[in-house]
């Protein structure tokens, strides 16, 4: 599984339920990186997408502790142990987390790749991830030069989870989940 998100520069993701930020060149990022996938999300994630509805050629996946919640073009799952029991049927390089905190927050560390748009800005955000710079599990892949769009710069920076050496071992050894 890869994760896919928009963060500012206080690793900032959302406010009042909504997007931080319009970056047309952004949303195509996203949409190419996913198209044809399967995406997971939080249910609140999808209620903030137009309409509450599943994103169009996706399989959509939806965690949600209510037992009666249904929404188009998704796939409901109760829990994270059901989330993987439905996963394994899948490609894990076909799969995105794409929010939001709730969901980035406990299983970013069972993503391989962490596409992170970083926004060079202070979005005055209410919704935050843990600093991935702060994981040594992780390190930086690739980081395309500063984009400057609608006002705000950024980033397209991807982490890569490191190869277990030891050291890290304890904190990255997720074979046994
Ligand atoms: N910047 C970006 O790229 C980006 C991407 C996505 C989202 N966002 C933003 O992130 C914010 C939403 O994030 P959030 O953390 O508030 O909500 P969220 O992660 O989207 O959804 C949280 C909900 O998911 C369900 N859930 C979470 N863990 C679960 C578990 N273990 N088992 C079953 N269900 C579980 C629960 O739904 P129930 O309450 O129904 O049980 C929970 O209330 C919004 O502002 C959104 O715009 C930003």
């Amino acid at each position: 599984m890869d994760l896919i998100v928009a963060a500012d520069r206080n690793w900032g993701i959302g406010k009042d339920g909504g997007l931080l930020a319009h970056i047309p060149t952004d949303m195509k990022y996203f949409k190419d990186h996913t198209m044809g996938k399967v995406v997971v999300m939080g249910r609140k994630t999808l209620e903030s997408m137009p309409g509450g509805k599943g994103l169009p050629g996706r399989i959509n996946y939806v965690l949600s502790t209510r037992r009666d919640f249904a929404a188009e073009r998704c796939i409901t799952v109760g829990s994270i142990d059901e989330l993987h029991e439905e996963l394994g049927k899948y490609d894990p390089d076909e799969v995105f987390l794409i929010g939001g905190a709730a969901l980035y927050n406990r299983l970013y560390r069972e993503c391989e790749r962490l596409y992170i748009t970083k926004i060079d800005a202070d979005l005055g955000a209410d919704t935050f991830i843990v600093n991935i710079d702060e994981d040594p599990a992780f390190e930086i892949e690739s980081e395309s030069g500063p984009v400057t769009e609608n006002g705000l710069t950024y980033r397209f920076t991807v982490y890569r989870k490191k190869e277990n050496k030891g050291e890290h071992e304890a904190q990255t050894d997720i074979s046994g989940c």
